[in-house]
């Protein structure tokens, strides 16, 4: 199954898509997790140290122009099946890619870079025979319409407050409009009992993580958001979420 995540900034994206990586790994699963924002959180959330870390492949400037080119030609339909093995990075089993955002591509050659990096994910989302889990920026509309309606469902991630619940909302809003209707929100840092307002056009709840002290005390030392004490809580969030997309 091939699941992008999104949501307002802060608000747990990184955290559940290492949570739901690391749950499927642990099943024996074959899991590809997609660093698609310019934080690029997901390796160092993943209890990567940052030389460990892969340059993201919209950094890659050789390869951006030995597969796109550049300057009056760019080829739109880049041969990009050798890259994913070739530039991926193992951790704890899942494998890594580290692509960077669309929007923070710029530098001159921000055309090319996106043709790659769309490229790239639409290879990886046709493929059947894995997981692939894309930690996105807020939104999605960067995407397009052909690349975010191939992948099965929009994990929505956010807080219980207006304002990223307004953010949630539109982004389920656009994301239904490029045809991605699949969708569940996770309400991050949730008490039990939180119910978000009706009047909001919202994903229905997969589920809800309450703000987790442990996880507070543990990126005092480390970005690693693995190895809690809460983990058999943690793994019963994402099979929920998972259930919501059978
Ligand atoms: N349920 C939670 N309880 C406590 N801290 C959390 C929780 N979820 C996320 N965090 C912390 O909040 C920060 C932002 O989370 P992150 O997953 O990076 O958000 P995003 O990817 O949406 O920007 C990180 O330091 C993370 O460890
Ligand atoms: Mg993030």
């Amino acid at each position: 199954m091939k699941l992008a995540i999104a949501g307002k900034g802060g608000v747990g994206k990184t955290s559940f898509a290492v949570w739901l990586g690391d749950y499927l790994a642990r099943q024996g699963e074959d899991v590809w997790m997609v660093d698609a924002d310019t934080a690029l959180s997901l390796g160092p959330a993943l209890g990567l140290t940052p030389d460990q870390v892969p340059t993201p492949l919209v950094q890659n400037k050789d390869l951006i122009q030995e597969r796109v080119g550049s300057g009056g030609f760019i080829n739109m339909n880049p041969k990009v099946d050798d890259l994913a093995s070739r530039l991926s990075t193992t951790v704890r089993g899942m494998h890594l890619l580290v692509m960077g955002t669309i929007a923070g591509a710029g530098g001159g050659c921000g055309c090319a870079a996106n043709a790659l990096l769309k490229a790239m994910l639409v290879h990886l989302i046709i493929q059947n025979t894995q997981w692939l889990i894309v930690d996105l920026e807020a939104g999605v509309e960067h995407l397009g319409r052909g690349t975010i309606s191939s992948v099965d469902g929009l994990i929505v991630v956010s807080e219980p407050s207006v304002r990223s619940l307004n953010t949630a909302a539109e982004i389920s809003r656009l994301a239904a409009s490029l045809g991605l209707k699949n969708q569940a929100l996770v309400l991050n840092r949730a008490a039990e009992g939180y119910t978000p307002p009706e009047n909001m056009a919202l994903p229905p709840v997969a589920a809800k993580v309450p703000a987790l002290p442990s996880l507070v005390e543990q990126q005092q030392h480390t970005a690693s958001v693995l190895d809690l004490p809460e983990r058999d809580f943690l793994d019963q969030t994402c099979a929920a979420v998972l259930e919501h997309f059978k």
